[in-house]
């Protein structure tokens, strides 16, 4: 068959999405599913049964990643991967990281069902705990596969209950046997909304990431004195929570102060003991700090860290940090960029150059392969929030502009 006319078909994919999204669906019509709960567990056994169904070859590995794969002429020959990731964060949407699995399951069922041979073998892939919200931190799964993250490290990783990582992984049955380690890979595709309000903006179907920026997490301990709140004096008190607060709008401050270049957030903060009538005497928070430009969050991190210290020390708190994690900005393969960009106009879709504000699995896969990513609008530029909306039309042009470039990479 003439491979330049090959479309995925939207209704499937639509229909694929739907059934996904049903599980850890909220009624707010998003989607709660962590990495390793019992929805993620079924989102898995929905997602293998669809693998076996097309004939692919199934692997789980120690770290729960799930590859399904398909033979290519040249059996030795590296694969070309796509996908992405199942997990979402708490109360998150039905688009953000399940699209680009779905996407490459779809992908992967026109090329099956048109039996289309290919010279290399192709492969989809579900990284584990790529959101890094139950587990912190983020990409987890690529991350140990890749090499860039330490194994017992990321099973030792615990909940804000203290389940472990490891232990969850063996709970939910998809601790595998094979060993997460990276083989060598003729391209990695990742398929994804873009989580910002550009695309939307400018009527642009298809956005082409040149690559994603760098990302530093901290967490922020801070101890201060537990009291009373009645018999306690305003003066000389130790409340960790002020503390935290003034700490928060520093954070808040630091891009202004940096230049601009850089985004700064504290999503996550744990009072402690967390009662309308005690001081706190115990804060835990998160940073979250981002910029293409990498010497800026070291920079940044330096600056901000300096002024934390001394607000501590003004309001009689100890303070405590920890960097949870790091990566620098990912420039992407600048080959399969223009392959995305050239496939995209091909099939006349118009297309928009950009850089990714938001983490994916990509990051980790851009250090071992040369890898692309394809985005699609996301609707008011919401995403990680239940009303995360993508347009079928939208995601049918991501999956038919990823059918492409997977057809290519695999018979180069
Ligand atoms: C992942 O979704 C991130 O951008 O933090
Ligand atoms: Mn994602
Ligand atoms: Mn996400």
């Amino acid at each position: 068959m003439d491979l330049k006319n090959l479309k995925i078909n939207g209704a499937r994919l639509k229909n694929t999405l739907e059934k996904m999204a049903a599980i850890g669906g909220t009624p707010g019509g998003g989607v709660h599913r962590l990495a390793l709960s019992d929805e993620d567990r079924q989102a898995r056994d929905l997602f293998i049964k669809w693998l076996r169904e097309i004939d692919l070859e199934v692997t789980v590995d120690e770290m729960g990643n799930i590859f399904g794969r398909r033979s290519g002429e040249n059996e030795k020959w590296p694969a070309v991967i796509s996908g992405s990731h199942i997990d979402s964060q708490p109360k998150g949407g039905r688009f953000d990281g399940i699209l680009g699995v779905m996407g490459a399951l779809e992908v992967m069922r026109t090329i099956q069902e048109n039996r289309i041979k290919t010279r290399r073998p192709l492969m989809i892939v579900n990284w584990t705990n790529e959101e890094g919200s139950r587990f912190s931190p983020a990409m987890v799964g690529s991350g140990v596969w890749t090499g860039k993250i330490d194994r017992e490290w990321a099973y030792a990783r615990e909940d804000i209950q203290g389940k472990k990582f490891g232990e969850e992984l063996k709970r939910i049955g998809y601790k595998g046997q094979k060993k997460a380690e990276k083989w060598p890979v003729q391209a990695y595709f990742e398929l994804h909304i873009e989580q910002g309000p550009i695309l939307e903006k400018i009527s642009h179907r298809i956005g082409v990431p040149k690559g994603i920026i760098g990302i530093s997490w901290y967490d922020v301990w801070l101890e201060g004195k537990a009291n009373q709140v009645g018999p306690t004096p305003m003066e000389g008190r130790n409340d960790a929570l002020c503390a935290a607060a003034e700490m928060i709008l520093k954070v808040e401050g630091l891009p202004g102060k940096m230049g601009g270049n850089m985004v700064a957030t504290v999503g996550e903060i744990h009072n402690y003991p967390n009662s309308r009538n005690i001081i706190p005497g115990q804060v835990r928070f998160t940073i979250d700090m981002r910029s293409w430009n990498d010497e800026l969050v070291t920079k940044g991190w330096e600056n901000l860290r300096q002024d934390l210290t001394t607000l501590a020390a003004r309001r009689g708190c100890q303070v405590r940090y920890e960097e949870v994690w790091k990566v620098k900005h990912a420039p992407f393969a600048e080959s399969l960029v223009v392959r995305v960009k050239e496939i995209a106009e091909g099939l006349g879709y118009p297309s928009h150059g950009m850089i990714s504000g938001a983490g994916h699995d990509a990051t980790y896969m851009s250090q071992v392969a040369p890898t692309a990513m394809i985005f699609v609008p996301s609707i008011g530029g919401r995403s990680h929030v239940e009303v995360e909306n993508t347009k079928w039309e939208d995601c049918e042009a991501g999956a038919n502009v990823l059918l492409h470039c997977v057809l290519q990479s695999a018979n180069e």
